[in-house]
């Protein structure tokens, strides 16, 4: 087996990122976690580190946190709602992974990066597609050496953080349209496994990512 890794999770405190902190934690192959956030993540581990960034769209003041990286998540993510206007948006969705992939391909060339986008990117008719689309083929053509681009549909948050609507819904969704929805773990799980295989990198669909989370897949 190899040396366990050090990995970066961008969007640590979100759904998608704090289950990979929390599977990355639990994985023997990780030697270290280094959480980038704009707060506290509130939980407490030896092999986790807490990094605050205060600006991601030049998170140069980072770049010395950011060598000897062998993976990095970018699950840090909004919605068009959430971000206020379609230019903030744009900003988070675009602007802060490519911020993120540059200081990385340069401090940790050797890295694998696994960015989150969402099913629908380059597909549908929508903006969260287009500018999702549009970071997908900036990140492909900026030089990393090895590049795995996340498309899932639906994350189901875990435990405590999910609404009673979503636990009522969720089995449901999952039972009759398993490629459309998949939960917050078996993304970390498939996302990990990714990362730390051999494959060269490439497109991740709801699909793949539940087949990597098994324990054969
Ligand atoms: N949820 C889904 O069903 C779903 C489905 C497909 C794809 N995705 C994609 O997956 C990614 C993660 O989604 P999620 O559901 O985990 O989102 P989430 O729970 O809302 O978490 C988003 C993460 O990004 C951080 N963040 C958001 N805006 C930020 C900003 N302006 N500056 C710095 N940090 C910021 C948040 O930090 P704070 O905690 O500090 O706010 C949080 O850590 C997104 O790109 C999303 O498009 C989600």
């Amino acid at each position: 087996m190899s040396d366990p890794v050090r990995v970066v999770v961008f969007g640590a405190t979100g759904t998608a990122g704090s289950a990979v902190v929390a599977r990355c934690l639990a994985d023997e192959r990780v030697a270290e976690v280094r959480a980038i956030t704009r707060r506290p993540i509130g939980v407490k581990h030896p092999r986790l580190v807490d990094i605050h960034c205060h600006d991601f769209s030049h998170p140069e003041s980072l770049a010395h946190q950011l060598t000897g990286v062998g993976a990095c998540f970018f699950c840090l993510g909004t919605s068009r709602r959430r971000a206020g206007s379609a230019v903030a948006y744009r900003e988070v969705t675009l602007t802060y992974p490519l911020a993120a992939a540059d200081i990385l391909r340069e401090r940790s060339p050797e890295h694998t990066f696994v960015h989150l986008s969402a099913a629908g990117a380059g597909r549908l008719p929508l903006p969260y597609a287009r500018v999702k689309a549009e970071a997908e083929r900036q990140l492909g053509g900026n030089g990393l050496r090895r590049l795995f681009i996340a498309r899932p549909g639906y994350i189901r948050p875990a435990g405590d953080r999910a609404g009673a609507f979503t636990r009522a819904v969720f089995p449901v969704l999952n039972a009759t349209t398993p490629g459309l929805a998949i939960t917050a773990d078996e993304l970390a799980r498939g996302l990990i496994e990714a990362a730390l295989g051999d494959a060269e990198g490439g497109i991740l669909r709801t699909r793949d990512l539940k087949r990597l989370a098994t324990p054969d897949g």
